[in-house]
């Protein structure tokens, strides 16, 4: 697991917006995992700004969003479909047929929707890059502790503390969802690249779970301990509670030296 540290979420953004330019520019049909919640919203920003500056173009991205609310309708302001139209699918010129969201509607067979989002995902050739957060409690997706390190698309129960986090989100008489369809670790584990990404105090605990902490159900993001390609993007907030911030750093320096001597290279 590769960890850099920022000096604030400014840069981790800008430093995610660079992986996501990187990608599309060498890869003919690059395909990318999206998330939702507040903290990719600064990395949608820069991927907004660098496609008005003609810096990038979606054109040949494919997208696969790593959850969505079940049973919502997409034009619902709250599902993550509007979420993702609001943040980065309207501004810039992606086509929409090649954005997926792992939805289930009230009639369609959760089992069934699952394994249709794993084969989509599948026929688009898998998910180069897979951009994450993680939920105070260690979450990746709505993959809650508990849930099995290789599972798949999947309906599941959000922890209570997912609920309340999640809560600030909706007005006080606004219906909130309990349940929704998420790729599973398995899935996230599937992808080339993963690129977690957190900031603030509040996800510290979780992150030094992540990166010290067992392998374990209990912090499902412990789970990229055992991926090959895993990096992950803080600032001096979400790492504080890291011992070992000074490897951290003088790593991160070396590899720089790497990527000048060599060039900077991803096995997409
Ligand atoms: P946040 O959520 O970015 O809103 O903190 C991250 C997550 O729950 O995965």
């Amino acid at each position: 697991m590769q960890v850099v540290i920022f000096d604030n979420a400014e840069q981790v953004a800008a430093h995610a917006a660079d992986w996501v330019a990187d990608l599309v520019a060498n890869k003919p049909s690059p395909v990318l995992g999206l998330a939702t919640g507040s903290t990719p919203i600064s990395l949608y920003k820069k991927l907004v700004e660098k496609h008005k500056n003609d810096e990038l173009s979606f054109k040949s991205v494919s997208s696969f969003n790593l959850d969505e609310y079940h049973n919502i309708d997409p034009s619902n302001p709250q599902s993550y479909r509007s979420f993702m139209n609001d943040n980065l699918f309207d501004h810039v010129d992606i086509d929409k047929a090649n954005t997926h969201l792992p939805t289930c509607t009230d009639t369609q067979n959760p089992r069934e929707q699952g394994l249709k989002y794993e084969a989509a995902i599948k026929a688009a050739g898998g998910i180069d890059l897979q951009i994450l957060g993680i939920g105070a409690n260690g979450h990746i997706g709505f993959n809650e502790p508990t849930s099995s390190l290789v599972s798949k698309t999947r309906i599941k129960t959000l922890t209570e503390q997912t609920i309340k986090d999640n809560s600030r989100l909706f007005n006080p008489d606004e219906y909130q969802p309990d349940t929704a369809m998420t790729m599973g670790i398995g899935t996230i584990m599937e992808s080339r690249y993963v690129l977690l990404m957190a900031t603030g105090e509040n996800k510290a605990d979780a992150v030094n779970d992540m990166i010290t902490g067992a392998l374990s159900a209990m912090c499902p993001a412990s789970a990229l301990q055992m991926h090959e390609n895993a990096v992950v993007i803080l600032d001096k907030a979400a790492a504080s509670k890291l011992k070992d911030q000074g490897y951290y750093q003088w790593a991160d320096k070396q590899n720089a030296k790497l990527n000048a001597q060599y060039g900077f290279y991803h096995n997409y």
